[in-house]
């Protein structure tokens, strides 16, 4: 029987396709947890620790550059956006690219998923 192994490849296709047609991919917190193991170096989570980043400490609905006391970059200072799960999905796919000239050290996330699952992960904990 051919028949089966057909149904089960295209069944297969379009788990895989719908995920990434998805732009606003439902996030997995617990994955998400994972991912924040690349930020955890320089981003304390819940805190408001300052290690080489500012605290992660109600990141999502604060305003970039608003941490007291923390010695942002000019340009992150001057950024006028309120970190939505839009704002850090963009940030973090490309972090020069969305903020010319700010300081973070790190690449970014080009997973859409990675960074959903992150986004997630910060909404719930980063409290
Ligand atoms: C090697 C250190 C380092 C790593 C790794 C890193 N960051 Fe950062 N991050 C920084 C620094 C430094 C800044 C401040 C940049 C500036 O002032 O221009 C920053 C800024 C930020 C900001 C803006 C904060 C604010 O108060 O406006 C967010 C959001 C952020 N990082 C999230 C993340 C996430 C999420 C990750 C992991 C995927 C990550 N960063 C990985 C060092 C790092």
């Amino acid at each position: 029987m051919k028949v089966l192994p057909l149904i089960l490849g295209a069944a297969v296709l379009a788990v895989t396709g719908s995920a990434v047609a998805g732009a606003q991919t439902a996030g997995d917190p617990a994955k998400g947890k994972t991912v924040y193991a690349r930020c955890a170096a320089c981003h304390d989570l819940n805190t408001g620790a300052t290690r080489l980043g500012p605290s992660m400490k109600g990141i999502v609905g604060r305003k970039a550059g608003s941490v007291a006391g923390f010695n942002y970059s000019p340009a992150m200072k001057a950024k006028a956006v309120t970190w939505n799960a839009q704002a850090l999905d963009q940030y973090l796919a490309a972090p020069a690219k969305f903020i010319p000239g700010n300081r973070m050290p790190f690449a970014g996330l080009p997973n859409p998923q990675d960074r959903a699952d992150l986004i997630a992960y910060l909404k719930q904990a980063a409290k």
